[in-house]
């Protein structure tokens, strides 16, 4: 049995998505050689109930300069996080010189208000592409991987910081004990620790299995996350439920007895305790959803292809990954997906082999059907494609059910 990242405990696993690729390693259609792959499966520990990878890929394979993902891609997303950054700058960044560290800054979208607003700032991500976007819009950044000794140079360098802020990025580094560690030195005595990530309770509500992949390593809990914190000399000290990325919750984080703990933080472990969330009984039956899933979206697909239906994907995220990939899906069911980042366009994606491709100009060249990779951003993709739904239009989704409408 595999030891938990977090504590002591084992590792018992309920879920096995099959030997997988890198979810963002998007290929030269003319690359042959041979494509790295590892076996995706998930444990739960029987001690502090952590949901966890069984199996960690290193992460210079992951997070490098090509990384493509970009966060700006979505004019929602960069919302979000100019109303988090203009709710920082009001609350936590309001003494004395403040300072603010994001690990994960990406292209600089939530730094960019920070900096406008002429604050302290400091962005750190490995993947030096973004980093670069962001540091011609002006940020400071460093392209690095954050861990203790990180934080401990950028306290040396910087003074302790007001808060340390990740989105989709805690999720994303096994190593959460040198992520603490570093914590421990850089931030000031009362200062906060805010990330937000996957909600491992949206994730079995949902059934939506495409958020487990390499770069989701953990898939947290409210449960998982206070137990963690304690470990580490913290506590969970707020923690607000997010509607983006399919489901994900903010968790505040501060020196154990730093800070009260909101009436939200109790309120969250209730429901997650008379949910039964970290049941055994609740994994096994989340694994049976997924299998299900991928049958009938299976079925989907070739029904629509024996009726000579013309289907694409919406969207080459790394989510999709885990799909093509788990239910065996290749370019005979699907023959291309479409994608505005241009870093992934003109590739074939990572294990399937699906050519990723621009948008078409017009509406006229859509497909009839599209099965949408990027449900989490639903709202903003079908406002954005009514022309499309008008003109007969069809949208396949697997999240929460296996639909088309
Ligand atoms: P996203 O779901 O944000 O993340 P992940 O890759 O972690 O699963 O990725 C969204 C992808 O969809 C990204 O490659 C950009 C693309 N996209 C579009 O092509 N059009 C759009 O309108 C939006 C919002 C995203
Ligand atoms: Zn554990």
């Amino acid at each position: 049995m595999n030891q938990c990242r977090i504590c002591d405990g084992g590792l018992q696993q309920f879920l096995d998505l099959g030997e997988q690729p890198l979810s963002d390693a998007f290929r030269d259609p003319a690359d042959e050689s041979p494509e790295f792959t590892y076996p995706l499966t998930v444990g739960a520990c029987t001690d502090c109930g952590m949901v966890q990878l069984m199996q960690e890929v290193p992460r210079e394979r992951m997070f490098h300069h090509d990384y493509p993902f970009r966060t700006a891609t979505s004019a929602f997303m960069r919302q979000h996080f100019e109303d988090f950054a203009r709710r920082m700058l009001a609350t936590e960044l309001t003494g004395d010189s403040p300072f603010i560290v994001e690990i994960g800054c990406n292209d600089g979208t939530m730094l960019r208000t920070i900096a406008s607003a002429g604050v302290r700032h400091l962005g750190v991500d490995p993947a030096v592409g973004a980093v670069e976007d962001a540091a011609a819009d002006g940020i400071r950044v460093r392209a690095d991987f954050f861990e203790e000794s990180t934080a401990a140079d950028i306290r040396a360098t910087d003074g302790p910081a007001d808060v340390v802020y990740a989105a989709n990025t805690i999720c994303h580094i096994p190593y959460l004990d040198s992520i603490f560690q570093g914590l421990t030195q850089l931030l000031k005595p009362t200062g906060v620790f805010i990330f937000e990530d996957p909600y491992l309770g949206d994730i079995v509500r949902l059934g939506s299995y495409d958020q487990i992949y390499d770069e989701h390593y953990y898939l947290f809990s409210a449960h998982s996350v206070a137990q963690a914190a304690q470990r580490f000399g913290f506590a969970l000290v707020d923690v607000e439920r997010l509607g983006v990325h399919g489901g994900e919750v903010r968790y505040t984080v501060a020196r154990s007895g730093a800070r009260t703990p909101t009436p939200a933080v109790s309120a969250l472990l209730a429901e997650e305790a008379a949910q039964r969330l970290h049941d055994w009984e609740t994994l096994k039956n989340f694994a049976q959803v997924v299998e299900q899933r991928r049958d009938g979206l299976v079925e989907v697909l070739r029904k629509l292809r024996q009726e000579g239906r013309s289907v694409a994907g919406y969207g080459a995220t790394a989510k999709s990954a885990t799909v093509l990939n788990y239910c065996g899906i290749t370019s005979d069911l699907l023959p291309q997906i479409y994608d505005i980042t241009p870093a992934k366009q003109h590739k074939v994606t990572p294990g399937s082999h699906i050519p990723v491709l621009p948008f078409p100009e017009s509406v006229q060249d859509y497909p009839e059907y599209f099965l949408l990779f990027a449900w989490n951003h639903a709202t903003e993709i079908t406002a954005k494609e009514t022309a499309f739904h008008e003109a007969g239009g069809k949208w396949i989704r697997y999240v929460p059910e296996v639909r088309i409408d």
